[in-house]
């Protein structure tokens, strides 16, 4: 397994530039956030392809995001991409990030949606993301399982024998479901000393519940995307520009 996850060799080539949405906390917007980012991706990049790779067993960003597929756009929920006892089975999930070598198109982007409860040192394959986002809350128990699962994080990036041939993803913390301009300076003091990069707040907005909505038109889809529109932007644009990220600043780095 080492060998294909180091796959030196295979880097070479044109790797699709890969995003995972990862915390070990439910409930935090990785799904929510996934479809913004594959959707954005999408429309703002139509000579792309975006394939999302939803790790999760409840599927709610792939069931929700099947409607949209095309020739651009391919939406993977398998459960080859999961062990029986419920862990990644790293060496399938790098298997379909690297079938994406074969898009037909120039540029290739591959989002992964990520269940909660993951543990970071079962899961080397994401030494194969250019770019960990990771969505948090500002509640007290979201800020201490965030906290808890980046020291995770780093064990697995600062231990692994990958490292040595595979440089680790950029990390950064992505504030959600922000009440106000208060609470985010106070999740960002209570971060301060974390060695990671910290993005954007996105509010919280009624319309974000909708978002896995079965509906026949994509109304809510589409009012979403409005609304959200400039954050959107913003996020997509962390993933085309994140070989710009340092990938560890020596104590929180606000974007
Ligand atoms: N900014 C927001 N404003 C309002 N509601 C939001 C926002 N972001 C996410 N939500 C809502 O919060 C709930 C949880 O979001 P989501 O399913 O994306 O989290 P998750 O981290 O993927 O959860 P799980 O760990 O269960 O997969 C959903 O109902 C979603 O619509
Ligand atoms: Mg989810």
């Amino acid at each position: 397994m080492s060998n294909l996850l180091s796959g030196s060799g295979a880097r070479s080539i044109a790797r699709p530039k890969t995003v995972i949405f990862a915390n070990s906390k439910g409930g935090v917007g990785k799904s929510t956030l996934a479809l913004l980012m594959g959707l954005g991706l999408a429309t703002r990049h139509q000579d792309a392809s975006v394939k999302l790779i939803d790790l999760d067993p409840q599927a709610t960003s792939s069931d929700s995001l099947r409607r949209f597929c095309d020739m651009r756009f391919s939406v993977v929920n398998d459960t080859r991409l999961n062990l029986a006892d419920g862990g990644p089975d790293n060496e399938n999930i790098v298997k379909t990030i690297d079938a994406e070598r074969n898009s037909q198109y120039n540029k290739r982007f591959v989002v992964l949606d990520s269940a909660a409860g993951s543990d970071p040192s079962r899961s080397p394959f994401l030494f194969q993301c250019d770019i960990m986002l990771i969505p948090t809350s500002v509640s007290d128990a979201d800020i201490f399982a965030t906290k808890k699962y980046l020291a995770a994080l780093h064990n697995l990036f600062s231990t692994h024998e990958i490292r040595h041939t595979t440089p680790p993803p950029a990390l950064v913390v992505l504030p959600n479901l922000v009440d106000s301009r208060e609470e985010f300076n106070e999740l960002r003091h209570s971060l301060a000393k974390e060695q990671v990069y910290l993005g954007k707040p996105l509010y919280y907005s009624p319309a974000f519940r909708r978002a896995f909505r079965e509906q026949r038109n994509d109304e809510n889809i589409r009012t979403i995307f409005h609304q959200a529109q400039p954050y959107t932007l913003w996020l997509t644009s962390l993933l085309t520009q994140s070989h710009r990220l340092e990938k560890r600043p020596k104590k929180l780095f606000q974007l």
